[in-house]
């Protein structure tokens, strides 16, 4: 195809693909370091000797890892034998003969470098007998998830309150549901750790207050169209949820999933989260059982309702989580259909597939440098299982679908716009390849 631009990379020294290997990833790394270090006592006590020699070994693949980034050395395939090793492998292989020569950390795609990151800490926790399931992020996306809990329980009785109006709800009060729970879940995206943790934000209780002042602040709003697929489409009766983080944001997440049932606009959500530690926070199964676990346990009254109701809908399967290893290995979705054709198919008879999140946005555009006035259609490149939706707030420097002159305009405004979370997209493409 004509036209298609150039991956994001670090080989642009101003790009945010730059500062994200040189200075972020770096600093990742030695927390994961740093974790595995303090968990020496720990896992001495509980697991033995042996134990602690997986701690020493993934500790120093750690820092080799680090310092190869840091130095710029060659991606080298992987060692270890999961079920995706193969295709990762396979990947590096095909990217070694687009680039005519080895990739390097600074110079290949960036969406390749940083999630061969991600693998390699896996590759790392993959080799151990004993610490083979560790989650070097967990206690952070556990922390995220408590001390966001009064905001949560603010959001679960507002919830609980239109549950109860749900059955007598005229159309328009449920499209008005929607609206409100599709921005909850759009900025609960910049809420996961910024929002709903951090002290001076305490009040997050009311990002059902925030909604109305962030508002201007979606660059492009499909809510309409979201509205009109959900209305018109009566035979698929599955919607399909792509989650990013654990924490507050998958609870506003489990919140849409609940409107979407409630107003009768599906019978099923599929729920899709990783099948291993990534990008940090995503959610992985054990967060997800960790986190309606943490709910049904709670104190607080509508947590513990929703706790107990959410419990049903997974016995009952109106509510499915299921992880994919196609969305930890390095393809963007444009792929899907080749690499991951089973996934495609099961999306094909979804009525509305959602998209949490930025990473999972770079992977629609193939984290290619569009032109911000590209239609988001056209970034997709033929990636059309089902109407798609993407939920995202915008913190890596690529966007699709802005008006003439918009970009410029919000540029004036706040000239970190493309990185700091406070702008977002509700992204529409009605497009299905049935
Ligand atoms: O570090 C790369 C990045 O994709 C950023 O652009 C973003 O801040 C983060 O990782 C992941 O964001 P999200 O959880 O919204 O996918
Ligand atoms: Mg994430």
């Amino acid at each position: 195809q004509e036209n298609i631009p150039e991956p994001l990379s670090a080989k642009n020294k101003s790009s945010f693909a730059y500062f994200t290997i040189r200075d972020r990833l770096p600093v990742i790394l030695s927390k994961v370091a740093d974790t595995v270090y303090r968990k020496k006592t720990f896992v001495k006590d509980i697991h033995g000797e042996d134990a602690t020699e997986e701690l020493k070994f993934i500790a120093g693949c750690i820092s080799k890892l680090r310092n190869e980034l840091q130095t710029n050395k060659p991606l080298v395939p992987l060692k270890d034998n999961g079920p995706d090793t193969e295709v990762w492998n396979l990947s590096l292989a095909e990217l070694t003969q687009r680039e005519g020569g080895e990739p390097k950390w600074f110079v290949s795609p960036w969406l390749y470098v940083e999630c061969y990151m991600y693998r390699r800490i896996q590759e790392a926790i993959a080799q151990c007998t004993i610490l083979h399931n560790l989650d070097p992020f967990e206690e952070q996306k556990k922390k995220a998830f408590t001390d966001s809990e009064e905001a949560t329980e603010v959001l679960l009785h507002y919830l609980r309150q239109i549950s109860e109006k749900a059955a007598s709800a005229s159309d328009d009060d449920k499209e008005e549901y929607l609206r409100e729970f599709l921005q909850i879940a759009l900025w609960g995206n910049r809420c996961d750790l910024s929002i709903s943790a951090s002290q001076e934000n305490s009040q997050t209780e009311s990002i059902l207050d925030q909604l109305h002042h962030l508002e201007p602040n979606i660059l492009v709003n499909d809510t309409k169209q979201v509205l009109n697929c959900l209305r018109s489409n009566v035979k698929d009766r599955a919607i399909d949820i792509v989650l990013d983080n654990a924490g507050f944001e998958l609870v506003t997440d489990l919140c849409l999933a609940e409107v979407l049932l409630m107003c009768g606009w599906a019978d099923c959500i599929r729920m899709h989260g990783k099948a291993m530690p990534w990008f940090v926070s995503d959610v992985t199964s054990s967060d997800f059982e960790w986190t309606l676990d943490s709910l049904f346990k709670s104190s607080r009254p509508s947590m513990a309702y929703f706790g107990e109701l959410w419990r049903q809908r997974l016995e009952k399967k109106s509510w499915m989580f299921t992880v994919e290893d196609f969305w930890t290995i390095p393809y963007d979705f444009a792929k899907m259909k080749t690499s991951s054709s089973s996934l495609y198919e099961r999306f094909k008879d979804s009525k509305i597939v959602f998209f949490k999140g930025d990473l999972n946005y770079r992977k629609l555009l193939g984290d290619l440098d569009w032109n911000p006035t590209t239609p988001f259609e056209v970034t997709l490149r033929g990636f059309h299982p089902a109407p798609l939706c993407a939920l995202r707030t915008c913190k890596a420097d690529l966007i699709a679908g802005l008006a003439a002159g918009q970009k410029e305009t919000v540029e004036k405004y706040d000239k970190n716009w493309m990185l700091n979370g406070n702008w977002a997209v509700i992204s529409f493409c009605g497009k299905s390849n049935q």
